[in-house]
């Protein structure tokens, strides 16, 4: 049967940098406060009139640079975001042109932190089933565009940035198996309630900053730890395979505690764990896919691996999936 590899790999963090103590003059917060509680240390923020295509097409370039391969022969892009540049367009089609990437149809995927994993499964599944061969996927977010600046319990844990993968047909097995899920009965743990087509845009929803993130933190703390323990044992199972066998888990870096208290759940050392959301915060979908590819670039992936995605996020969403590294 015909599974999926990745040939390229590449990502983009814009350069401004927002320290911790950036944020102390901002809001009524400490440097320790936000190290202790989440691990993060800085992020991102992308320039003014940037927008998430901007920051997936850095990180493509790269990914298609380091595969040996030309946009013109990319049959699909997805980019996973929750922060596109516009309603619609797709972000995607924005994508598409920078690369003039003509051949290629295109479209977003909307699961939050779990956007990349949605997005790496869909296309796996598109190339197993034959329909396409040459795929970009992409992480990308400007999470610094939906943020409350004002709200300190949760503008210290965002940050922009963009990781970008592409994938062919091979007829070894690459990715072994997947499990997603979702739970829209918890919609308003983690949401953004103004722009949609439920609360437009106006100035009510402004005055009432319904335009930004809203978050119960502590709750979707527990949910998190519980559901990716879940995801990543389920999976696990599906491609008959021990934690023994795990060489590297990826997760998505939304707080270092709840990947620490994942890590000992599933009784995975943490020098098998990639961590770098000190240096970037919560990307959202960019984080597993930046974290992949620094995990790359680190050689801390090698072939024969078995390497594990485990993400969560709003809606609640949630994604696991498993690839051998070919
Ligand atoms: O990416 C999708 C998934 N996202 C997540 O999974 C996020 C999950 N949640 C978290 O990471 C954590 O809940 C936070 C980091 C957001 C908060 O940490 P916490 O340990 O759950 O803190 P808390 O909300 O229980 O707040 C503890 C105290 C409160 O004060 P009191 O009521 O104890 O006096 C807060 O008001 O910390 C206070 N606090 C802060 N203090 C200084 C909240 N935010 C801050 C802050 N600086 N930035």
């Amino acid at each position: 049967m015909k599974s999926a590899k990745i040939v390229g790999l590449g990502k983009y963090l814009p350069s401004k940098r927002l320290t911790n103590f950036d944020l102390e003059k901002k809001v009524d917060t400490s440097d320790e406060w936000i190290r202790a509680r989440t691990g993060i240390k800085e992020r991102r923020i992308i320039e003014d009139g940037q927008g998430a295509s901007y920051l997936a097409y850095k990180s493509s370039v790269i990914a298609l640079k380091r595969a040996g391969m030309k946009a013109k022969d990319l049959d699909l892009i997805i980019v996973a975001t929750i922060t596109p540049d516009t309603q619609f367009p797709s972000t995607a089609c924005y994508l598409q042109n920078y690369l003039k990437a003509a051949k290629a149809c295109c479209f977003d995927v909307s699961a939050a932190c779990a956007g990349f994993v949605y997005a790496l499964v869909t296309a796996w599944q598109f190339i197993r089933g034959g329909l396409y061969k040459n795929v970009l996927v992409v992480g990308s977010e400007v999470l610094s565009s939906v943020t409350d600046w004002q709200d300190r319990s949760t503008c210290i844990l965002f940050g922009d940035g963009a990781g970008a993968a592409i994938l062919t047909p091979t007829s070894k097995n690459g990715f072994l198996s997947a499990y997603l899920g979702g739970d829209g009965s918890q919609s308003d743990v983690l949401i953004l309630p103004g722009g949609g087509s439920r609360l437009p845009i106006s100035k009510e929803v402004i005055d009432k900053r319904l335009h930004y993130i809203k978050m119960r933190g502590n709750e979707l703390f527990r949910l998190a730890v519980r559901i990716m323990v879940q995801a990543a044992k389920k999976s696990l199972t599906k491609a008959k395979l021990k934690i023994e066998d795990v060489n590297l888990l990826v997760p998505h870096q939304a707080n270092e505690r709840i990947i620490k208290a994942v890590a000992k759940r599933l009784n995975i050392p943490l020098d098998k764990v990639y961590l770098n959301i000190s240096r970037y915060g919560n990307m959202s979908s960019a984080s597993s896919a930046v974290a992949l590819c620094e995990a790359w670039e680190d050689k801390k992936i090698s072939k024969g691996d078995i390497v594990v995605f485990d993400a969560f996020g709003g809606g609640l969403v949630w994604g696991s999936c498993i690839i051998k590294w070919i």
